[in-house]
């Protein structure tokens, strides 16, 4: 692993009885992009705060490498920022506005004007260097800030939801630019965005916070099949949570479970929690099966269809409530089924994640 970037030790910020930020720590790798991903009041942007230097914590150090940055001011820590309301001058062209940070910084004017064509190249604004603000797209006003914020060549890029004030298409567009232009230049990156597919695509790693902790810090792929909490199961993605009796053993790391509709053999992915039960397993990962062709499975009744294009989504009914979500691929020539067809549910065993019922 890379030397670490920035380093969060016990950070925590009260705000008088309350918690923004709860014993947060973390080590962010050299060149990595790491998100923090969570719903609104989670604590991201109060964390993204304090690594700046815009707030003081309560507790807790904060580090760039080896050194404590607990006492150097916002503009002494070499930090790029990118917020959510654009901020960039509006009296100022793209040129100007690039080249703002670095003739702060007192830099010749040759190399001004290398870095700022530079950067203009790499967020493709070459051709509208010469143009106000108020000229340009919401998408590419947001490329001037972020090459505002590259140019100066931070040791860290903050980033809190820079993408939120854009429509879908730009938004989808950019995610995938921040990432290519992050790789190119290799900076060490801290992201926050309360949009899972942006931490699931643009991430190294995901850091998904709820009321001022983390829950789990992971690559998005482990994130995603690996969820370490309910929280984490029921947050990213999808799941059908079913609850679950413990039936005994099934051969060595598998448990046989009771779940309404059935029974199922289920793989452990570490212990298995004391206590009640429940059964998380993603729409995707269920097969609908003849309801009498044996193996494993809940049985149940086609409640409803919903037909996307490419993708169908079925909800099958098991009784007492219990609905599960499926989703299944259209393909041409196959009719869909109809409403009430039983149909047993097949799971792999792999696919089943168990944890201990959230209480309320
Ligand atoms: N100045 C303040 N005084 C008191 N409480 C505050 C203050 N600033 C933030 N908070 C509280 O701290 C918590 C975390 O806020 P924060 O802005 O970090 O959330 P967030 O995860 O960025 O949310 P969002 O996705 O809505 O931007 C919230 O409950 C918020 O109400
Ligand atoms: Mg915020």
């Amino acid at each position: 692993m890379a030397s670490t970037s920035v380093r969060i030790d016990t950070v925590t910020k009260r705000y008088g009885d309350s918690i923004a930020v709860d014993g947060v720590s973390l080590a962010i790798a050299k060149g990595e992009f790491f998100t923090l991903l969570g719903s609104s009041g989670c604590g991201k942007t109060t964390l993204l705060r304090i690594v700046a230097g815009f707030l003081k914590q309560t507790g807790g150090r904060v580090l760039f490498g080896d050194t404590c940055i607990d006492d150097l001011a916002p503009q002494h820590r070499n930090t790029g920022m990118v917020f959510q309301s654009y901020a960039i001058f509006p009296h100022l062209s793209v040129v100007d506005n690039i080249a703002y940070g670095l003739r702060a910084r007192g830099l010749k004017a040759a190399e001004i004007k290398r870095k700022v064509d530079t950067y203009l190249e790499l967020t493709r604004l070459s051709h509208l260097g010469h143009r106000k603000p108020r000229e340009l797209s919401g998408g590419q006003q947001q490329r001037v800030v972020l090459a505002r914020a590259m140019v100066i060549e931070p040791d860290v890029l903050l980033m809190d939801e820079p993408l939120s004030n854009l429509d879908t298409e730009m938004r989808i567009h950019l995610r995938t630019e921040i990432r290519a232009l992050q790789r190119k230049i290799g900076v060490t990156t801290i992201y926050v965005t309360h949009d899972q597919e942006e931490a699931l695509l643009m991430s190294d790693r995901i850091a998904v916070m709820r009321g001022g902790r983390l829950e789990q810090v992971a690559s998005p792929h482990d994130i995603y099949n690996r969820p370490a909490t309910r929280f984490v199961a029921s947050f990213i993605g999808e799941n059908n949570f079913l609850p679950a009796v413990h039936r005994g053993e099934a051969g060595p790391g598998h448990v046989r479970l009771e779940l309404p509709g059935g029974q199922f053999t289920a793989k452990l992915r570490g212990d298995l929690p004391a206590g009640a039960l429940e059964a998380a397993f993603r729409p995707q990962d269920i097969e609908l099966c003849p309801p009498d062709g044996g193996g494993d499975g809940l049985v149940g009744t086609l409640a409803d269809i919903q037909f996307l294009g490419g993708t169908v989504r079925y909800a099958v009914d098991l009784g007492g409530g219990h609905l599960v979500q499926v989703a299944g691929s259209n393909r041409s020539g196959v009719a869909l089924p109809a409403i009430g067809t039983r149909y047993r549910l097949g799971v792999s065993p792999a696919a089943i994640a168990l944890f201990a019922p959230e209480v309320a």
